[in-house]
């Protein structure tokens, strides 16, 4: 009999628990403080918005990869089930640049997976299995989603004068999210 007993929890740990305080933010979320890098509050603030919309979708169709890497199956198992962690890994490299972006403006990074699902416009997806070519179809809907609210914020982000955040949405995010549209979607032309 396997002996379990050092994954019990004994009540003398619990006697002095850690417990983290509920007024320990030092900055919400949603404020953007003042930063010296000759932009103005206003338009840091409506980056911050921007991209923190941008990191929720890439952090989503990050999970997305994940789930249809581990749950792909059918003849092109081994190529998809390597290509999804492929984009997984870019992804997720992806988000740190945004995150990383936003706390540059002054702003905080949406972070946790139940914020992100808040905040996320890409459609819910199912928990259980779909067959290859449903998954392929979703993460094309995902990226679409993705493609359309970046060019608009590219867009603003020019506009506004926030040239640094214009240049991440055009040549990391929407160049990536373009080059793998391209490796997905020919699995089904
Ligand atoms: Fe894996």
């Amino acid at each position: 009999m396997l002996n379990r007993s050092i994954t019990k929890v004994s009540p003398s740990h619990l006697r002095e628990p850690v417990i983290p305080s509920d007024r320990s933010e030092t900055q919400p979320y949603g404020t953007v403080q003042r930063t010296p890098l000759a932009l103005d509050s206003d338009i840091a603030a409506a980056s911050v918005d921007n991209l923190n919309q941008l990191l929720a979708d890439t952090l989503t169709l990050g999970s997305l990869y994940k789930k249809h890497h581990w749950q792909v199956s059918g003849p092109n198992f081994y190529s998809l089930h390597l290509l999804f962690d492929k984009h997984y890994a870019e992804q997720e490299s992806l988000a740190d640049l945004l995150a990383e972006r936003v706390q540059t403006l002054g702003g905080i990074s949406v972070a946790m997976a139940h914020d992100v699902a808040e905040l996320a416009s890409i459609p819910r997806s199912p928990k259980g299995r779909e067959d290859p070519e449903n998954q392929i179809k979703r993460l094309l809907q995902a990226h679409e989603v993705i493609l359309l609210e970046a060019r608009a914020m590219a867009r603003e982000a020019a506009e506004l004068g926030d040239l640094g955040t214009n240049d991440i949405i055009v040549s990391d995010l929407i160049r990536l999210n373009e080059a793998q549209v391209w490796f997905v979607v020919e699995h089904i032309q």
